[in-house]
């Protein structure tokens, strides 16, 4: 019988968590400034939404790393970062209160959605090898909510954002 939070793959596991632990909290001071920078109301309301959602994902974490019995520490993820600078960058190059600039912020929005969503798809696979069946449970949590913050990002694109923003004009 091996003890599997002895193992090689358990502490790579607890490597990975500090790293989406650290692109959460980056997220919660992120959001609001997203939020800000949007014009449509539903965009605003869907990171505004997704700011809250994201302090659970932190609080979430919290609980996994007292379940496995590990110190919550966050450790710098550099992905998290450039894809957070990405955003700020959409900012600054577009104009306030342009639909174009929603479309940017969809898009550098929905590239950290993928980023988190591949991280907690692999999060998923690695617990359930390591028969944390708990664990398992609450990272499935945080993966579904981040595939539906991606799909309503689409949608408000899809069906209006971007729609909007072929109509605005060159000044
Ligand atoms: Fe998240
Ligand atoms: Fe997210």
């Amino acid at each position: 019988m091996h003890d599997e939070t002895c193992s090689k793959l358990f502490s790579f596991f607890v490597e990975e968590l500090k790293d989406i632990y650290w692109a959460e909290k980056h997220l919660v001071k992120t959001l609001p400034k997203m939020q800000k920078a949007a014009t449509n109301e539903e965009l605003q309301d869907a990171f505004a939404n997704h700011c809250d959602q994201t302090k659970e994902h932190v609080s979430r974490l919290d609980q996994i790393f007292e379940i496995i019995g590990e110190k919550a520490v966050a450790q710098k993820c550099e992905a998290m970062e450039g894809l957070t600078k990405e955003g700020e960058t959409i900012i600054a190059d577009t104009e306030n209160g342009t639909s174009t600039r929603d479309v940017g912020l969809i898009m550098a929005a929905q590239k950290v959605e993928h980023y988190e969503i591949a991280t907690y798809g692999s999060l998923v696979q690695l617990a359930s090898t390591l028969e944390l069946d708990e664990v398992v449970e609450l990272l499935k949590i945080t993966l579904d909510e981040e595939k539906q913050a991606d799909k309503n990002l689409t949608n408000l694109a899809e069906s209006k954002v971007n729609h909007m923003s072929l109509e605005e004009m060159e000044a």
